[in-house]
């Protein structure tokens, strides 16, 4: 009894940096669309750091969310359910403290359809209450405006990816 004891207070912390890994998101456009991309996400000081490249955009403003399940499976994308919202608050900006832990705001793409996003989020997690491994990030046809309940009135759903484990650098 003494030694599993033992083993399971050293084996912690070991599963602990494990899971603490890298994250990614391939971005597939919606049948006979062609937004794509890739999201990754980084363990970073004070939360997760999304780095986010995304062509085949309309130029201007775009709503960025995780939704709650990681299912692409149908053409609107809507079986990856709504933003993804643990802590029960109202549709937010990525800055405000009351938000969906989905809320990642926007990105912006240029006159060549490209958007980049890099910004460290406080809210996600890769485990437990906020943990977004295995759900989805969603491109929107609109802009998120940020006040809209729940949606943010981004309109349809241009790409999705499923948030998988990624290898650690
Ligand atoms: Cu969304
Ligand atoms: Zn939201």
């Amino acid at each position: 009894m003494k030694a599993l004891i033992a083993v399971a207070v050293i084996a912690a912390p070991v599963l602990a940096a494990a899971a603490a890994g890298r994250a990614v998101a391939v971005l597939h456009a919606a049948p006979g669309g062609k937004v794509e991309g890739t999201v990754w996400f980084e363990p970073a000081a004070g939360g997760v750091k999304v780095k986010a490249k995304v062509t085949g955009l309309a130029p201007g403003t775009h709503g960025f969310h995780i939704h709650e399940f990681g299912d692409c499976s149908t053409a609107d994308f809507a079986s990856a359910g709504g933003h993804f919202n643990p802590m029960a608050q109202p549709h937010g900006a990525p800055q405000a403290s009351a938000r969906h832990v989905g809320d990642l705001g926007n990105i912006e793409a240029g006159a060549d359809g490209v958007a980049s996003l890099e910004w460290t989020d406080t809210q996600l997690a890769f485990e437990g209450h906020h943990g977004i491994l295995g759900r989805a990030v969603i491109v929107h046809a609109k802009a998120d405006d940020l006040k809209t309940q729940p949606t943010g009135d981004a309109g349809g759903r241009l790409a999705c990816g499923v948030i998988g484990t990624a290898k650690t650098p």
